[in-house]
């Protein structure tokens, strides 16, 4: 199993940043020893090959996500996903067709797909190179955050949940470290408890239940990105971020940059304090919602 699970990942390396919508369907080629691999997991038991599915299901979404942080996959599209590597699985053990047509066939199905779940896709990647350049997602040192997201450690209010943690999470273990409950979602799998795993847009928030909430270059960016685009899913956003607000305890603050002009400007006064703060070297501003009652 563990040479499989290499095999996979030197496959996944193999094909790494590609670009899909360039109908040329040879850029893509599975290496000898996954041909090899794949022909010969009959001798698994049918557990062991679901699992190494799901592996390569996680890892494919992992990559897609690595190239472009925009990219968005529902379970839906998961699923999807999953049952495309269980044709190419099955094609590899009945051997019927060949590899190059295997090859043609997968190819053009992850097309399909990709285009079906994120169509600005294909709009930006059509005239794009053979390898394109990932759209960058960074990860902040926690002290960066604390300075762009205005937070004062000595009066947070608690608990405290970072939206779009970051893979090390490093702003909710500092807080830990300094004795604050604090958790963080992201789209990461974790092995640390305090790091949840899941989709800020399906994530259930509760009411009145955070001091705190946080979101460095996260959830607001992508607000943003969904806004300015043909095909975004703003509403699914603008819903979310009224979620994420009612989740605030009274007196509890949503500290998030880039700013979301466009929706902040109908926020209820009644409801809702905010307060902006310009960023040093940054175009955008800090925005800090407050839950009045
Ligand atoms: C630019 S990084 C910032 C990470 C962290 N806040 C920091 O400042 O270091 C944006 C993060 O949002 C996460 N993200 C993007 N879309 C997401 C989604 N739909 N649900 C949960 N997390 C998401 C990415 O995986 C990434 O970790």
């Amino acid at each position: 199993m563990d040479s499989l699970i290499k095999n996979i990942d030197h496959q996944i390396a193999f094909n790494q940043g590609k670009n899909l919508f360039l109908d040329k369907p040879e850029l893509f080629q599975f290496a000898h020893e996954t041909v090899n691999a794949l022909s010969q997991i009959d001798h698994l038991n049918p557990a062991s090959i679901e699992a190494l599915i799901d592996y390569t299901t996680d890892k494919a979404i992992e990559e897609f996500y690595r190239v472009n942080q925009y990219y968005s996959f529902d379970l839906k599209a998961k699923n999807n996903l999953r049952a495309i590597y269980v044709d190419l699985f099955q094609a590899f053990q009945t051997k019927t067709n060949s590899v190059e047509t295997i090859s043609k066939e997968h190819y053009e199905k992850l097309k399909d797909w990709l285009r079906d779940n994120n169509p600005f896709a294909e709009k930006i990647y059509q005239h794009a190179d053979e390898n394109v350049k990932p759209v960058a997602c960074s990860e902040y040192t926690a002290q960066l955050q604390i300075n762009i997201l205005r937070l004062d450690i000595s009066q947070l209010m608690q608990p405290v949940l970072d939206v779009g943690c970051g893979q090390n999470g490093h702003l909710v273990n500092h807080l830990r470290d300094q004795g604050i409950e604090a958790y963080g979602i992201d789209r990461f799998n974790f092995s640390n408890s305090n790091l949840i795993t899941a989709d800020w847009l399906e994530y259930n928030y509760g009411k009145g239940k955070w001091g705190t909430i946080v979101s460095n270059l996260g959830f607001s960016n992508h607000f943003n990105h969904h806004h300015l685009r043909e095909d975004g899913n703003y509403l699914a956003y603008g819903q979310t971020y009224m979620n994420i607000l009612h989740a605030l305890k009274t007196g509890g603050c949503f500290h998030y940059a880039p700013d979301l002009p466009f929706i902040e400007k109908y926020l209820d006064k009644a409801q809702f304090g905010l307060s902006q703060y310009e960023i040093n070297g940054y175009d955008f501003k800090t925005s800090v919602v407050k839950k009045l009652g």
